[in-house]
């Protein structure tokens, strides 16, 4: 079929399995035009289809050259509609490990249930013995506890009072005001539910009381601070109570690994446009203008260059670089004062009119594209193209 984007709401509806795979091969290229990494043999990254978890299996993969088993919850294709894009990057992913002679398995499906958890411990059991990485990188809105099965809802509201600020619509470019209620109690609890810590420590439990977890272990899941601009919405709102409780987690699982020397990291990432961030509101207009300012001054980064950096300079150094909350800092370059001085100035000035001129809309929008497959230069989107693609690898 001819597959062109179709967007509703915020999201894009369809994805483009060439274009994917020309996303994960700029991927693939980048890690391989730099030096190894002297990691992990073994990795399983828990939402590894998209975004940082895509980025984290492929830095593995091809920086480390490390035997990996992916879990996501993606949309497979049917006759006539397209697959969700990290299906498509899922196997254009594993065509290039297997191509590359590296161990790459899939499992699609509900990471938060126990169902889930059982038959990837049984994948690693059967396949690797151990593993030495769990990278942790789910972004969901909703998650079914696997106890009692009510499925919780997570928001992303501030707490206390009305915030009221700039966002941009990114496919029209209007920069308006919105107002986001308080939440309410119950709000902060089902997001605590949904993206803080307890899933990470349930899969780590069942993986470790499974034995499958080699000596010095790591856990890496990944968390965001950014600007005070976003703060009412993001660090101090309902997500950011969620990822306190992740951050704190991360203690609670290494006290429970000292027998086998593991440890458990909170990496603060960088913001960037991804399919969970550009459902924010605020944040893709900071991302706008924080892309326009990190670009000049050279400083840009996508996921692939955060988590190459996370695993080379960070995570596999005697002596891993903390911050006094014990969390692994990538986000230092967004944070650098020159950079957040320049983007709170420039906030100031967005307008519909002149977001264009000091913000990198443009860019903004190519990479939300790039991520389901779209405007990449050398695909012909007017041509057929084959939507039933299947991953080689999946369970
Ligand atoms: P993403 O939407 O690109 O990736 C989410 C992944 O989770 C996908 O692989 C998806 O298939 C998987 N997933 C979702 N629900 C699932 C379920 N029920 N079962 C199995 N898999 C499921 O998101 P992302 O932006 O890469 O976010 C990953 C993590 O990084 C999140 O914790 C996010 O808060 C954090 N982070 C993001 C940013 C940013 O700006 N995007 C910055 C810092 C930290
Ligand atoms: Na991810």
């Amino acid at each position: 079929m001819i597959i062109q984007p179709k967007t509703r709401g915020f999201i894009c509806i369809t994805s483009h399995p060439e274009g994917c795979a020309k996303n994960v091969q700029n991927q693939i290229d980048y890690i391989k035009s730099k030096s190894p990494i002297d990691g992990a043999k073994n990795v399983l990254v828990i939402g590894a289809s998209t975004g940082f978890g895509l980025a984290s299996r492929i830095t593995s993969a091809f920086g480390e050259n490390a035997a990996t088993i992916g879990v996501f919850f993606e949309k497979p294709p049917a006759e006539g509609r397209t697959a969700s894009s990290g299906w498509y990057n899922t196997a254009a992913f594993e065509e290039q490990a297997h191509k590359a002679g590296l161990y790459a398995k899939s499992i699609n499906g509900d990471a938060f249930s126990n169902e889930i958890k059982e038959q990837t411990a049984q994948l690693i059991k059967k396949d690797l013995g151990k593993i030495d990485l769990v990278i942790y990188s789910l972004a969901s809105p909703v998650r079914t506890h696997p106890e009692t099965g009510v499925r919780y809802k997570s928001t992303l509201k501030p707490i206390g009072n009305t915030y009221t600020n700039k966002t941009v619509d990114f496919h029209t470019g209007e920069v308006k005001e919105i107002s986001i209620e308080a939440c309410t109690e119950e709000d902060i609890v089902n997001t605590v539910t949904v993206m803080g810590g307890e899933d990470w420590q349930l899969w780590i439990d069942k993986l470790k009381k499974e034995g499958l977890l080699a000596d010095n272990f790591k856990t890496v899941a990944y968390s965001y601070i950014g600007p005070k601009l976003t703060e009412p919405v993001y660090r101090k709102g309902t997500i950011g109570k969620a990822k306190d409780h992740l951050e704190a987690t991360a203690f609670n699982i290494t006290d429970g690994l000292k027998d086998i020397k593991g440890k458990a990291f909170v990496s603060v990432n960088k913001a960037l446009v991804t399919q969970s961030s550009s459902a924010i509101p605020v944040i893709p207009l900071y991302i706008s203008l924080l892309y326009k300012v990190m670009k000049e001054k050279n400083l840009q980064e996508g996921c692939i260059e955060q988590i190459y950096r996370l695993f080379k300079e960070r995570l596999y150094l005697d002596e891993i670089p903390v911050d006094s909350e014990g969390r692994i800092r990538i986000d230092d370059l967004e944070m650098r004062d020159d950079i957040q001085e320049k983007v709170a100035q420039l906030w100031k000035e967005a307008t519909t009119e002149s977001l264009s001129e000091i913000g990198d809309l443009e860019g903004y929008k190519d990479e939300f594209f790039n991520l389901f497959g779209f405007n990449f230069d050398g695909i012909d989107y007017e041509k057929d193209t084959n939507e039933m693609v299947s991953i080689p690898g999946l369970q």
